[in-house]
């Protein structure tokens, strides 16, 4: 099949970007969305051009490196499919595709389509970890866990950080991806000593990075790759409310 591309270009942060017109020629519908970038590369480096900038990293739908906008959605067409999952047979041969990078000003861009993301992890250095010690292995097996938490808290788990998101949000909100964090560890017997004050951290932080506020517009969900739920944002707010009147009656950190 033969495409053609718009393709955000910038140099670097403080540089103006442009779309750029490119033709992809002999693609296979086997091919997955990056791999079709990596033919269009090879082609830009043979004629001695920059190749276009993409982050990636396992190809499998599981880091959470990749991500980008395709024709205005975060991560392309299809429900819970990252960009490195996303096969060329969901495209017509002829179509025009406009890719670009995540827009938020929580992740600035770096280079074409890659931004930085290092947001996220300062909101998960904020409380996103359990400190308190849990024993070994055979200590964790023996203390139970209902089913029905393990399975939400595994749902929850699922997320891989990949800001789709926050970029995909009206608001440029990392509500979902905070609120799965909190709701991961927050579900287990594990993440109990320090579940009021990881709310607090992580939600203060998350406002600290410039995202805006969630107003339950549920584009996130949309396009979250591993559809993670909004009652994620749901539990968030709880534990958050919580931890703040706790620590409004004691003076606290709200860690009671
Ligand atoms: S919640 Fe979904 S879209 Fe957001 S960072 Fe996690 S996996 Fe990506
Ligand atoms: S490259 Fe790892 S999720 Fe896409």
């Amino acid at each position: 099949m033969n495409l053609i591309l718009h393709v955000w270009r910038q140099k670097s942060a403080d540089a103006p970007g442009r779309m750029v017109r490119y033709e992809a020629r002999g693609i296979s519908t086997h091919m997955s969305f990056l791999e079709m970038l990596d033919v269009v590369n090879e082609e830009l480096i043979a004629k001695g051009e920059e190749p276009i900038a993409f982050d990636h990293d396992c190809r499998e739908g599981i880091c959470g490196m990749c991500g980008f906008m395709i024709n205005g959605v975060a991560h392309g067409p299809r429900r819970g499919t990252t960009v490195c999952q996303l096969h060329m047979r969901y495209f017509q041969d002829g179509d025009e595709i406009y890719v670009e990078p995540w827009r938020a000003r929580a992740f600035p861009v770096i280079r074409d389509l890659v931004v930085d993301r290092s947001a996220f992890d300062r909101i998960i250095a904020a409380g996103g970890y359990v400190s308190v010690s849990t024993g070994s292995a055979p200590d964790a097996n023996s203390i139970p866990v209902p089913k029905e938490d393990a399975d939400r808290a595994m749902d929850a788990a699922a997320c891989i950080g990949c800001g789709a998101c926050v970029a995909m949000c009206p608001n440029a909100s990392a509500a979902l991806f905070t609120g799965a964090k909190i709701t991961h560890l927050g579900l287990l017997p594990q993440g109990q000593p320090e579940r009021r004050r990881r709310a607090l951290a992580m939600v203060a932080q998350a406002g600290r990075e410039l995202f805006g506020s969630c107003t339950n517009i549920g584009e996130c969900e949309a396009v979250c790759p591993k559809e993670i739920k909004l009652e994620v944002i749901a539990r968030m707010n709880r534990d958050f409310l919580r931890a703040s009147w706790t620590s409004r009656d004691t003076g606290g950190d709200g860690a009671r």
